[in-house]
């Protein structure tokens, strides 16, 4: 496998690229530089390098600012994915693209990779317009995850420690429920199912099911914390973007896919902080 990863600084480009070394996967990273995804990208720098395999780790993530930026989220999750589908299809390439929990409306809760999609925010729509893309590949796959964190400054561990740190007391909403997704656990399982045949749509969140009040309690707990949480629901926050309510990925096929379950995300929690204290 050649491997080309999309994106360099972000979460999941960096996890993946420390797991694809460790695997001795023969790789190159394409930083916003290397590779604009914003305008009319050009894929010379792709082509030179002669991928087998492309990892589109680039994305726009800003879940609120989508709703005034809509351009910009629809150049960089939906246009620039249609372009880089042609060339993958062009090249025999195979794509694999990351998608999100936010292409559902949450209200059935738990869903399957075949279930309807139907996002309420436009973050959503624009990955669901990717995954459309996505899908004209032969050769790819689309892998939805949730609640991606562990890397860099702006996940939600790392903003509750900072808040925490400052405030006496934090509101945290208790009305919104997922699976939070450490990203070295999605990385580990996505380059894996990626060297094999599979193609088509997975599901790859960690087991377990959480509030964003439990996943913070959990968090300072086990940082020894000491801080007032309280429980406060979606309609306390003024924001832009519509959350679904509960976005449980199910996947039911991983022992006939040759592995195993993925980590339940309090193991996973608690082995990021004991990373942390050393
Ligand atoms: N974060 C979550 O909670 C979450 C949940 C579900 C699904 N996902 C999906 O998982 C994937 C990875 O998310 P993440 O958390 O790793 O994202 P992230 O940390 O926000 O990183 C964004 C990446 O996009 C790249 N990028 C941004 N603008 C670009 C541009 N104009 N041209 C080229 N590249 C550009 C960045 O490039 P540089 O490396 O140059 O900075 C960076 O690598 C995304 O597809 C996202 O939709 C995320």
């Amino acid at each position: 496998m050649r491997l080309a990863i999309i994106g360099k600084y972000g979460q999941l480009a960096q996890a993946a690229r420390a797991y694809s070394e460790y695997k001795n996967i023969d790789l190159v990273n394409f930083s916003r530089n290397d590779l604009p995804m914003e305008k009319h990208p050009c894929f010379d720098a792709l082509q030179s390098f002669g991928p087998t395999h492309v990892l589109v780790a680039s994305a726009y993530t800003l879940v609120d600012k989508a709703e005034s930026e809509k351009g910009l989220c629809l150049a960089l999750n939906t246009f620039s994915i249609g372009a880089l589908s042609s060339w993958c299809i062009r090249n025999n390439v195979k794509l694999v693209y990351p998608s999100t929990d936010y292409v559902f409306d949450g209200s059935i809760g738990e869903y399957r990779f075949s279930d309807k999609v139907n996002p309420i925010n436009f973050y959503g729509k624009s990955k669901m317009l990717g995954e459309v893309e996505v899908a004209r590949v032969p050769n790819s796959i689309i892998a939805r995850t949730s609640w991606l964190y562990g890397i860099g400054a702006n996940h939600f561990p790392e903003k509750i420690t900072q808040a925490a740190r400052r405030n006496k007391k934090l509101n945290i909403v208790d009305d919104q429920v997922g699976s939070p997704t450490y990203v070295f656990d999605f990385a580990q399982r996505l380059v894996d199912l990626m060297q094999g045949d599979f193609r088509g749509v997975v599901h790859i969140s960690s087991r377990g099911t959480a509030s964003w009040f439990d996943f913070a309690y959990k968090l300072l707990k086990l940082k020894s914390i000491d801080v007032q949480l309280n429980r406060i629901s979606t309609e306390n926050l003024v924001l832009a973007a519509k959350r679904p309510k509960r976005s449980i990925l199910l996947e039911e096929r991983w022992s006939d896919l040759g592995f195993g379950e993925m980590p339940h995300w309090k193991d996973s929690l608690r082995d990021l902080y004991l990373q942390y204290k050393h």
